[in-house]
């Protein structure tokens, strides 16, 4: 059996064996965290937005769309506190020359003594089977209970550390932790020190006038500032919201982790604008409705979980991240946070500009407060991609790799396939994937036997081959065969199309 770090590798290879992502400037050895998406990445990339849009915009009445551009005011990241605060403590190994995350180095070795306990409650339950009691076990088992203590003095240390920008005793933890460099072994660290995350440039001529902006490292802030614009051309009543997909840019130090941590990447975003006092309300309805969204593209529940914040931002008074379980791990892939008035009181002070809805009913104005759902395209996309490869040894012994893509997502849709190269078979297969292209995105393909070219298609995540042979000249029927069961039944040439549109239809 793959381990997940084998099987990581395995989804990495396979992307790019079948046209999905591509290491970016490969024929130059590739760029750090960048990649590029392929012929069929780039329609599976399309159709989880669509997938998110019309969910977002379409369905509700109350959300509409924007597309902010991505360089905006260098204010814009004063106010919103990017400038000062947006920055992760870093530490260096003086021996391996390697930079590393001090919140990640303290999180692992907090994740290696949660481990220990799980494998003592793991063991326990083998001993007692049915009447083992989980809750039970863990407030009682003195090892457990001690391991449990040491994770919480851990963590309380930790982010107190962190609220007093205490940078010193944030090392002073790693060090006592006895925590390692995992490349040179050693425990010979640097002073922690704090790493703006944001890329900047010059607009402007190269003289005294060029200004210093910064590349986007959230698209959120183009919806704040565009929030009268908006409100006022949208006629939008609170409460309501604006949503966005754009690229967005960290300068991220630890990232060699493919599509996860990426240095250029996007984002599907939405804030929703409420009265004072209602935010809390409407957390809990986006964190649940947000959670159905990601079951709606049918992985299974287990897959997901929340992982409210302990430790919330200087801006938020509630945050949840939903956590998706990646070959990594479990790990964030979308963020859901109540960040009160903050963003929009921060611009109206730095712009000078009066920021307030106008309540009718009340006859006064007042700064709304918003609650956003933040969710990253490009971990949407690993975590599909990697809920649908498998391995799946056949009844006659042979093996095959499929891509159980949700067919919604698929970047195809449809292979047309005539069973061989003659007979007018082609010409027929042609003027069949004629009529329907217009409708899906079909793949044509007539080379190598028809056994080889399931196979390829099954990799690549097609949902349905249609295969055209001689009965087809004879009676206008085609065989239509499902990835998934590998089944084919036998339908009429003139129903292929409402066929494969119930069977594409969302899953709800
Ligand atoms: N506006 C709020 C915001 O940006 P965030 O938690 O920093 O919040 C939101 O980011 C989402 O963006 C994350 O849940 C993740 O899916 C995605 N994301 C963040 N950094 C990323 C990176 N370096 N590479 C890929 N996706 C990233």
């Amino acid at each position: 059996m793959a381990t997940n770090e084998d099987l990581f590798k395995k989804i990495i290879s396979h992307s790019k064996e079948y046209g999905y992502v591509f290491p970016s400037s490969e024929i130059y050895d590739g760029l750090s965290a960048v990649y590029d998406y392929g012929p069929f990445g780039v329609e599976l990339k399309n159709n989880i937005k669509e997938f998110w849009w019309k969910s977002m915009v379409q369905y509700h009445e109350n959300i509409v769309g924007l597309d902010s551009a991505i360089f905006m005011h260098p204010t814009v990241w004063k106010a919103s506190g990017h400038v000062d605060a947006f920055s992760d403590p870093m530490i260096d190994n003086k021996d391996s020359k390697k930079r590393y995350r001090a919140d990640v180095l303290v999180e692992d070795n907090v994740q290696k003594i949660e481990d220990k306990i799980q494998k003592e409650v793991e063991k326990a339950r083998q001993r007692f089977g049915e009447t083992f009691d989980e809750q039970m076990y863990r407030t009682t088992n003195p090892r457990v209970m001690e391991n449990q203590a040491k994770i919480d003095t851990i963590k309380k240390r930790f982010y107190a550390s962190l609220e007093k920008n205490d940078l010193a005793d944030v090392k002073a933890l790693i060090e006592e932790l006895g925590i390692v460099c995992p490349v040179s072994g050693t425990k010979n660290w640097t002073d922690v020190r704090q790493f703006n995350l944001m890329f900047s440039t010059q607009m402007g001529s190269v003289n005294e006038d060029a200004n210093e902006i910064f590349l986007r490292p959230e698209t959120a802030q183009g919806i704040f500032v565009n929030f009268l614009n908006v409100q006022k051309s949208a006629r939008m009543k609170i409460p309501f919201g604006i949503a966005q997909i754009g690229k967005a840019f960290r300068n991220e130090i630890v990232a060699r982790q493919f599509l996860f941590r990426m240095r250029e990447f996007e984002q599907m975003e939405m804030q929703f604008f409420v009265k004072p006092g209602e935010e809390l309300e409407w957390f809990s309805y986006w964190k649940q409705e947000r959670m159905k969204w990601h079951l709606s593209l049918g992985i299974p529940a287990e897959k997901y979980r929340f992982h409210d914040h302990d430790k919330l931002a200087h801006y938020a008074n509630a945050a949840t991240d939903i956590e998706f379980e990646f070959p990594i791990g479990f790990k964030e892939i979308e963020g859901i946070h109540s960040r009160t008035d903050f963003d929009l009181s921060a611009h109206q002070k730095f712009s000078g500009r009066k920021i307030q809805y106008f309540d009718q009913e009340k006859n006064e104005g007042f700064v709304p407060y918003v609650v956003e759902t933040s969710i990253g395209l490009d971990r949407t996309f690993l975590a599909v991609l990697s809920n649908a490869y498998r391995e799946e040894k056949l009844e006659d012994g042979s093996e095959r790799v499929v891509l159980s893509l949700p067919a919604i997502l698929a970047p195809i849709k449809v292979a047309i396939l005539p069973l061989i190269k003659k007979d007018g078979l082609p010409e027929k297969a042609r003027e069949i994937m004629d009529v329907l292209k217009y409708r899906y995105r079909c793949f044509y393909e007539e080379k190598d036997t028809i056994g080889r070219r399931y196979r390829r298609m099954d990799a690549l995540g097609t949902p349905y081959g249609i295969t055209i042979d001689h009965q087809t000249l004879q009676d206008n029927t085609v065989t239509i065969r499902d990835r998934d069961t590998m089944l084919q039944e036998r339908i009429p040439v003139d129903g292929i199309s409402e066929i494969l549109g119930k069977k594409i239809a969302p899953i709800s």
